[in-house]
């Protein structure tokens, strides 16, 4: 039995859709949650910023006692997770093997769109991942700047986010996949107003679901997982406070986010 916390971060609320499915998959343990709020977005920013920016959130996380790490964000995945597993000692994982592999399974026709940062599809990491699980299956990516800001707006549901997502999209569904993965963790929180952009024929992946099963995988190999009978708690930090956090967090994840504190992340 092991009760310290997992630390979960992404550069702002979009790791929020991840821990929604750790608290539904492991509702016993407890959390941290990290959002780099001062400095998101992470897409456009180099491979060298993003590991520079993932190993501060992972020192920071360490400062408490963390058991494992997430790394709730496509693009620090896609740009760190790598450079991550090697410098530190604890279980790490990202979204994007998750998210591949779901894709693998749910496509008929053998073509998947995967949207997400600019960064997430430059790096490939996606098409690379799911190329060596099925070398037939055509990937086709488009990037999507801006659906984050959207979403850190609030916006998610407004007609500016359905006219992003057609000016996105239309060009995708044209291309005849049957799977479209939302390779950004934010982007479930657009994921009605995307759904409609795109039609009911095309599935919308969500690998938050496969990470939070992988990652109670793990913890059971390594038998670091809590087997309290208690609900697990949730302390949420950030490195900018600003009203909307707690606003759109709240809407998202449908409690009241009332222990929320501001770090200084560049001193760690
Ligand atoms: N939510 C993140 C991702 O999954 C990062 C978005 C951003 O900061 O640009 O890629």
């Amino acid at each position: 039995m092991d009760k310290r916390p997992i630390g979960v971060f992404d550069s702002g609320l979009g790791g929020l859709t991840v821990l929604k499915e750790i608290n539904k998959y492991l509702p016993n343990e407890n959390t941290i949650y990290f959002g780099d709020t001062a400095r998101v977005p992470y897409g456009p920013r180099s491979k060298e910023t993003i590991i520079k920016y993932t190993f501060q959130a992972i020192n920071f996380l360490n400062t408490k006692d963390v058991k494992a790490i997430v790394i709730a964000c496509n693009t620090a995945t896609a740009r760190a997770l790598v450079e991550a597993k090697e410098k530190y000692d604890l279980p790490i994982i990202g979204v994007v093997e998750a998210g591949a592999r779901t894709a693998v399974y749910s496509t008929k026709n053998k073509k998947v769109g995967i949207i997400g940062t600019t960064g997430t599809i430059n790096s490939k990491a996606y098409n690379k991942a799911i190329k060596s699980m099925d070398s037939k299956i055509k990937v086709i990516g488009k990037a999507c700047p801006i659906f984050v800001p959207l979403v850190e707006e609030g916006w998610a549901n407004k007609e500016i986010s359905s006219m992003a997502a057609h000016m996105y999209l239309d060009s995708l569904v044209e291309k005849g996949i049957d799977s479209l993965i939302l390779g950004c963790t934010h982007y479930p929180i657009l994921k009605r107003t995307i759904g409609e952009a795109v039609g009911e024929d095309i599935k919308l992946i969500n690998p938050a679901r496969e990470t939070a099963l992988d990652l109670k995988n793990i913890l059971e190999k390594r038998n670091i997982i809590n087997t309290s009978e208690k609900k697990g708690n949730c302390i949420y930090y950030v490195s900018d406070i600003n009203d909307q956090f707690s606003k759109v967090a709240g809407e998202f994840l449908k409690r009241k986010i009332t222990n929320l504190e501001k770090i200084e992340i560049h001193r760690y």
